[in-house]
């Protein structure tokens, strides 16, 4: 008999007809109730069992952690908390699960940190949390391409390993297949990248919006949704070294159609899974809710995960400029009262608690902030009239910060050309890129939307590592 997932039993909830389900013990209760769960959704189908019918020693194995494949009539559940429920004609265990093991591993039914459960990340999806958080990120990274799809934007897939250093920031991996032990260098004692695999100095990308232009000047509406990789040594609950980053880039749009796109796509995304992953969402926020009880009251969430998701999906974000972002953090307490640890000053790049406080206690809302100083943003935003500012935007959003980051491009030739030459970027190395404002330049414009930040956010998850599989941060690559 062909396996049916158990969502689609609990789901239908018909009764009578004969089901093969497989999946994981989570509990064996009383010799008779076996809890099993196959990952299709967060609950667990009870499959009822009489050792008297059942070959001899068969259910000694049946374990926490074992694997099943159960055969059975799908009956109306006698007990609470389930609709149906199988009554087991046939068991077979598919694999043991050794009990000693078990026992020191987070699929013991006892409850783990998640700190804990980060070391045993081969194992975390087991765990009802970690299944309720990927479900959501598949959902999530669905409802993406389907946004998309429906507004007419190509997937283009940008390299992984590239040339080039999109955010000048030079926190980047190296990309070689050199021996190194014996480097090859030139007469000049430079390390001699001609003789590398790609004949030239390569890297893993951090973004692949300056080939996701080169798309946007010819299909119109493009994105990228790919890894991007960073080497900047922070350790913190909101960067990964590898993460993945969906960037749209729209030809013809200038910065107010920039951020209407980053906003509705927000909101769209958040109102998918509301609609689309009630239960797992649901189970997250009872969880939250859990914790946050631990907590002091000072210290306690002002609104429930659901109330967050609710709130962003039906309001509309504040839009502020930095100048006025600064003048507002300048008039407020935190400021007066000297609280806040990092200089509030036009022409210095918001830190976090600004960002946080604008978001979570002035306006208690997402917040779009643009046209910032140039002096502190990338090379490719586009100058502003005013000499001082370009048009760029970050959408910052509660507990979060930022999570998209994006500008309308420079389109003007000779002013790129020069801003390459203020940032040090050989001419040479991007002539490709230059070339887009040679034949046809027209303006547009696009963003980078942070993935994980975002399933962060739909999650109430509290540290990055802990929405994505197989978290790459400083000092870690197990798995
Ligand atoms: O603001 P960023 O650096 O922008 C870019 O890379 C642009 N090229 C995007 C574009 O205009 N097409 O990064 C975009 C977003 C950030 O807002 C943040 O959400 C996320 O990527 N991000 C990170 N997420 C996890 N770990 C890190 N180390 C991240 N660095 C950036
Ligand atoms: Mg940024």
């Amino acid at each position: 008999m062909k396996r049916t997932r158990i969502s689609k039993v609990l789901e239908s909830a018909k009764t009578d007809a004969n089901v093969c389900v497989k999946g994981w013990v989570r509990s064996f209760r009383n010799d008779r109730f076996i809890a099993l769960n196959d990952g299709s959704c967060l609950s667990n189908i009870q499959a009822v069992v009489d050792r008297e019918k059942m070959p001899e020693g068969l259910l000694d194995k049946v374990t926490v952690g074992a694997a099943l494949s159960v055969v059975g009539q799908i009956v109306e559940s006698q007990g609470a908390g389930q609709k149906v429920e199988i009554l087991v004609e046939k068991l077979e265990v598919l694999g043991i699960a050794n009990t000693d093991d078990v026992k020191k591993t987070i699929i013991s039914p006892k409850r783990h940190s998640i700190e804990t459960l980060r070391e045993q990340a081969h194992l975390r999806f087991r765990t009802n949390t970690f299944g309720a958080v990927f479900r959501v990120r598949h959902t999530l990274a669905y409802a993406i391409h389907q946004y998309f799809n429906k507004k007419g934007f190509y997937y283009l897939h940008t390299p992984i390993i590239t040339g080039s250093d999109a955010e000048g920031a030079g926190e980047m991996f190296k990309v070689t297949n050199f021996d190194l032990k014996n480097i090859p260098h030139n007469e000049e004692g430079e390390i001699d990248f001609g003789q590398d695999f790609f004949g030239k100095e390569t890297n893993l990308t951090v973004s692949g919006q300056l080939e996701a232009e080169l798309g946007a000047m010819a299909l119109g509406n493009v994105y990228t949704f790919g890894p991007t990789f960073r080497a900047e040594n922070s350790n913190t609950s909101r960067h990964l070294s590898e993460f993945w980053m969906v960037e749209p880039e729209v030809a013809f749009n200038d910065l107010q159609d920039n951020m209407e796109l980053g906003e509705d796509f927000l909101r769209y995304l958040i109102q998918y899974c509301l609609d689309n992953r009630q239960e797992d969402i649901q189970f997250l926020h009872d969880r939250e809710v859990k914790e946050e009880s631990q907590k002091p009251k000072n210290e306690r969430n002002e609104m429930s995960l659901m109330d967050r998701l609710q709130f962003v999906a039906a309001n509309e974000f504040i839009r502020l400029s930095y100048t006025d972002a600064i003048n507002v953090l300048q008039n407020s307490k935190p400021y007066k009262k000297k609280k806040f640890k990092f200089p509030v000053e036009w022409g210095t790049d918001l830190q976090s608690e600004h960002e946080r406080y604008l978001v979570e206690k002035e306006y208690k809302k997402p917040v779009i902030i643009f046209d910032y100083p140039a002096s502190f943003k990338a090379f490719y935003m586009r100058q502003n009239d005013d000499g001082k500012t370009v048009a760029a935007m970050d959408v910052l959003f509660p507990g979060i910060g930022e999570i998209i980051g994006g500008s309308q491009r420079e389109e003007r030739l000779d002013i790129l050309t020069k801003k390459c030459k203020d940032f040090n970027i050989p001419e040479e190395h991007v002539w490709w890129y230059l070339d887009t404002r040679k034949f046809g330049t027209a303006p547009h414009a696009g963003f980078g939307l942070g993935f994980e930040r975002l399933v962060m956010f739909v999650t109430g998850m509290t540290n990055i590592k802990d929405v994505i599989p197989f978290p790459r941060y400083p000092k870690n690559a197990e798995f």
